[in-house]
């Protein structure tokens, strides 16, 4: 079969930055791969290779944020998606402003569209990836910020709207 990421390509993706923590290490990873899959109770998924030092730091404490970037927010994506927490802080620099949580012990991000804390419900090993499944304990969102978009890997804003679903 053909590589499927010519087709996947095609969803349009909104950025979070999954945060945990775990004793005193705090970190953060980009995800494009992440779904809301229940109103009551509030269930999201998000989906993480095992090979993310994000990835135990979840399986061992059990709950993680999701900080759903907003459109001036690039760079957190790239500083967050680039690097990974096994080798430095990507907090020292200051480009991710860590925001301490109201339930969960690690922090969500300042500045973002919406913000969740969500403890593990279930984490399904599949394919590559594996599936967290994140109960939503507490949430902000703040109304005057636009979601980031990517797609075919490529950041966008959001544009002209062609229609109204609700
Ligand atoms: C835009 C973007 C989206 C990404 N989406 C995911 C994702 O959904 N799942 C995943 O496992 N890695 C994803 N990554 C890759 C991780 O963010 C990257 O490997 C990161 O360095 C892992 O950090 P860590 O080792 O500190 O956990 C993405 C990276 C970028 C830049």
């Amino acid at each position: 079969m053909e590589d499927v990421s010519k087709a996947t390509s095609e969803f349009a993706e909104s950025v979070a930055i999954v945060t945990a923590k775990r004793g005193d290490k705090v970190n953060a990873m980009t995800a494009a791969w992440t779904v809301p899959v229940s109103h009551r109770p509030a269930l999201v998924v998000v989906h993480i290779a095992p090979q993310r030092f994000t990835h135990d730091m979840i399986v061992e404490s059990k709950e993680f944020g999701l900080s759903i970037l907003a459109d001036d927010q690039v760079d957190l994506s790239q500083h967050a998606g680039t690097l990974s927490g096994r080798k430095l802080d990507k907090f020292a620099s200051g480009i991710l402003k860590s925001k301490q949580s109201k339930v969960i012990e690690a922090p969500v991000l300042e500045g973002c569209a919406a913000t969740m804390e969500c403890k593990l419900e279930k984490a399904i090993s599949m394919g590559d990836h594996t599936i967290f499944v994140g109960r939503v304990v507490a949430l902000e969102k703040d109304p005057d910020k636009k979601p980031l978009i990517l797609h075919r890997g490529v950041y966008y804003k959001l544009g002209e709207t062609v229609g109204r679903y609700y």
